[in-house]
């Protein structure tokens, strides 16, 4: 009877993944496809300790050591959902997926052990390449996470050491052949290794892919982690597709399957929206070390705006475009922002929001902030269409966002970002630009945006401009 039950759990789990997944794909149903998936997910845990049974017809046991680990990995991971800043959300997905490489990793090796102490003989190749890949994915993806969690945070710095990709490459390279002998070799097979020499191989190849995981993320540059943390995604659910594959278990299968195709997605629309191939990607070491930095070269003077004369511009405009970015994120002044836009409505300008795809420091960041703050979805504009609208603007209003306006993507073949899509802000007649100083932004290159005629600088914290800025507009 339970099996059956268990497998209906398992399928209604799968169900609800795949509509969460699509309902994720729009901000209005978001957060109710998260729950919906939560809740599958519930169904699945629990469906798995009371009705799962194994070969000897037993349930889970040891539920105290099941239930205490449940526990304290809802308790943390609430916690620091909740604490979490918007802006250090990267960091959070990181360390999260790193825990899914984990699990992957770990689940492998038990399987492992487990193969080892029932059979010697008609051992299946099948199981252990399910084994093998099972432990690569997870340890790659485990390893890479805590490093690109890392470097999130600043704790660790791009490093490229001399002849670092031949070294990438000899490691993938060997990690290849072992899992290729690993699943030829298996013992009790007619040229099998002994259990002995095949347990050695495995342990080599768990320490392999560790540090191939570390030294895969570690000379990437920084602005690129994002798309990296995507990739390992897709890793991480790659690993958890070949656990279901191990114990059978539909809804593992469903959920890994969905995360890896969803990451592999992400990473691909990423590198697009940047104008960049996954290989400059892992290669190029772009926002690192290596980034070229123009900081230096002499762009003349630029023109700055005090706060009277750009509430004076904005009163009397009738298109006022917004460029959000992360200054914005950073400041959280996403409601003041949103207060602003009400404000010139009321005066009967038209209000819209140009959103670059990489502005922020992750996927839908705008999207997600400018949702928080209630501003209506029709008035967000994708680059394309927004690129269409500049040149019918008035102002573009420039809130903490850098490289994603910056024309060296399209005029300078030298600059790290060239070819990168970005906001065509100039052709609007007047440029209005909050930063805090003369900074260069994530790519840690200067931009000639700043000290073009139609360009002002509006200096400060973007919550403070803002704030002042409603203030004044309201006087006019
Ligand atoms: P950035 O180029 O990083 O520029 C942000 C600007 O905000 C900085 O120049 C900074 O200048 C300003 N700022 C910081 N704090 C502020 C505050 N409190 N108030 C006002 N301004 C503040 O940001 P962007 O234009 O959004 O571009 C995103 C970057 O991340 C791109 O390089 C992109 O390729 C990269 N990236 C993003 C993603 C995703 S998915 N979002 C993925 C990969 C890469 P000051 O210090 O002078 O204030």
């Amino acid at each position: 009877m339970s099996p059956s039950i268990l497998t209906i759990c398992y399928l209604i789990a799968s169900i609800t993944f795949i509509i969460g997944l699509k309902m994720l794909s729009r901000p209005q149903s978001a957060r109710k496809g998260n729950l919906i998936a939560a809740g599958g997910m519930i169904i699945a845990i629990f469906a798995t300790i009371f009705l799962y049974q194994d070969e000897e017809l037993s349930y889970l046991r040891n539920k105290i050591l099941i239930f205490s680990a449940l526990a304290i990995g809802t308790f943390a991971g609430m916690l620091s959902a909740k604490k979490v800043k918007m802006t250090s959300m990267p960091e959070m997905v990181s360390l999260f997926n790193g825990m899914g490489g984990a699990c992957a990793m770990l689940i492998s090796i038990i399987e492992f052990n487990y193969q080892r102490s029932v059979t010697t003989a008609h051992n299946s190749p099948a199981t252990f390449l399910i084994i093998v890949l099972g432990v690569i994915i997870g340890s790659v993806s485990f390893a890479g996470s805590i490093v690109a969690w890392g470097k999130l945070n600043g704790r660790f710095k791009d490093k490229i050491f001399p002849g670092q990709r031949l070294i990438n490459f000899g490691m993938l390279f060997l990690l290849i052949a072992a899992a290729t002998l690993f699943v030829y070799l298996v013992p009790g097979s007619s040229n099998g290794l002994s259990v002995q020499l095949h347990t050695y191989l495995f342990y080599s190849i768990l320490i392999l892919s560790l540090l191939y995981g570390v030294f895969f993320v570690l000379p990437i540059g920084g602005a690129d982690m994002p798309v990296v943390i995507s990739l390992l995604n897709s890793f991480t659910g790659i690993a958890a597709a070949c656990g279901g594959f191990m114990y059978n278990n539909q809804a593992m299968l469903t959920g890994g399957i969905l995360v890896g195709a969803a990451g592999t997605l992400l990473t691909i629309l990423m590198c697009k929206a940047m104008n960049r191939s996954l290989l400059n990607v892992i290669v190029g070491s772009f926002g690192g070390g290596a980034a070229v930095s123009n900081a230096n070269k002499d762009q003349g003077a630029y023109k700055e705006i005090t706060l009277n004369d750009a509430a004076m511009i904005m009163s009397y405009a009738n298109k006022v475009m917004i460029v959000p970015g992360y200054g914005l994120a950073v400041a959280q002044a996403q409601h003041t922002c949103h207060e602003l836009e009400k404000i010139l409505t009321e005066k009967g300008v038209e209000i819209k929001y140009a959103i670059h795809p990489v502005a922020g420091r992750m996927p839908g960041h705008m999207n997600v902030l400018l949702a928080e703050a209630d501003v209506s979805y029709e008035k967000l504009l994708e680059m394309e269409n927004a690129n269409d609208e500049f040149k019918t603007s008035d102002v573009v209003l420039i809130l903490g966002a850098n490289d994603v306006v910056n024309p060296a993507a399209k005029n300078d073949p030298a600059s790290p970002i060239y070819g990168m899509p970005i906001l065509e802000v100039e052709q609007a007649k007047n440029v209005i630009v909050n930063k805090r100083s003369m900074k260069p932004g994530y790519a840690g290159i200067e931009n000639d945006l700043f000290f073009q005629p139609k360009t002002s600088m509006l200096f400060g914290d973007a919550k403070n401009v803002l704030q002042s800025l409603c203030a004044a507009i309201k006087e006019v």
